[in-house]
């Protein structure tokens, strides 16, 4: 099958299987499970679920083993959006062209329903595959690029360096941690779903570090010279609270060509890899190259 069309049937297959882990929203507590699925479904590029199903194939395995881990992976995703647009955090009102959740339904069942998303997210994993050994794996890796570490660190280090002015040092440091971290967890799940060696999951774990940073940074690029219309949140918003991007410690054209150059050596990687990387490399390509 072409490489667009497997892509479309693996996003189809991970919105239809979110669909039913998620709790009904007719269950007790409704709004709960409401603001859930408000959080996860109906939007969003799907970009690391993607790198979940797509590193499983390139490391020699069936993407289908991979769906739960690659569904798990979406719903810290979308904890982290929430959280990260609360007024505590970002204070954002848009997110993905809609009311951020906190705007939607109320700030006490934002940090909830990210509480929830973030415990359903290792729930998900603990029952992900029949094989003990790689749902262990996963949960290892999940658990250290979310935690103090890996995204909620980083998520930290961008709140306390907020109009500290740009550092090279800092800003590599904020974004390979809030958002290298859990990319990177993103294809090194795909390999342990696919019973990969542990070379291969060190190497495809690598090549998603490579791949966060690099889709980071176009985050920064986006926010900084693209508009609401075509991104879904709000552009400029980055310069206003004067966070560490890579344009402000780097400027727009420095930061572009480091984006590309982190891609080529992921796709150098990639190809090292034993399975099909067909599709990894066109996923890993649209962490760089896109306009939203
Ligand atoms: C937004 O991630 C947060 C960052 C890490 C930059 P995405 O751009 O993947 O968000 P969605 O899921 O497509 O909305
Ligand atoms: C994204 O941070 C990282 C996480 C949400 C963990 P940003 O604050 O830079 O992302 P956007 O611009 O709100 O999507
Ligand atoms: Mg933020
Ligand atoms: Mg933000």
């Amino acid at each position: 099958m072409l490489v667009d069309s497997r892509l479309r049937a693996y996003r189809d297959l991970v919105e239809s299987r979110l669909d039913e882990l998620l709790p009904s929203p007719t269950a007790v507590p409704a709004r709960l499970h409401e603001a859930m699925r408000y959080a996860v479904l109906g939007g969003g590029k799907r970009l690391r679920p993607l790198l979940v199903l797509a590193s499983a194939e390139a490391a020699g395995g069936a993407p289908s083993d991979a769906v739960d881990a690659a569904c798990a992976v979406e719903c810290v995703h979308a904890f982290s959006l929430v959280h990260d647009d609360l007024p505590a955090l970002d204070d954002d009102d848009l997110r993905r062209g809609r009311p951020t959740l906190h705007k939607a339904f109320d700030e006490a069942l934002a940090i909830l329903a990210g509480d929830a998303l973030f415990a359903l997210a290792f729930q998900i994993v603990a029952g992900s595959s029949p094989d003990s050994a790689k749902v262990a794996g996963s949960l290892k890796i999940l658990a250290g690029a979310v935690g103090s570490e890996g995204l909620v660190g980083g998520e930290v280090l961008d709140l306390e360096n907020e109009r500290q002015g740009p550092d090279p040092w800092v800003v590599k440091t904020i974004h390979e941690r809030k958002t290298g971290a859990l990319i990177g967890a993103c294809c090194g799940l795909g390999a342990v779903m696919a019973g990969a060696s542990r070379e291969e999951v060190d190497r495809l774990l690598r090549v998603g570090k490579m791949l966060g940073l690099a889709f980071q940074i176009v985050d920064d690029l986006l926010n900084e010279t693209s508009n609401l219309a075509d991104i879904g949140k709000p552009a400029g918003s980055d310069r206003e609270r004067g966070k560490q991007t890579y344009p402000a410690a780097f400027g727009v054209e420095a930061a572009r060509s480091e984006s590309e150059r982190l891609l080529e050596l992921a796709l150098s990687e990639i190809r090292e890899t034993l399975g099909d990387a067909t599709a990894l490399e066109e996923v890993a390509r649209s962490c760089v190259v896109r306009n939203f």
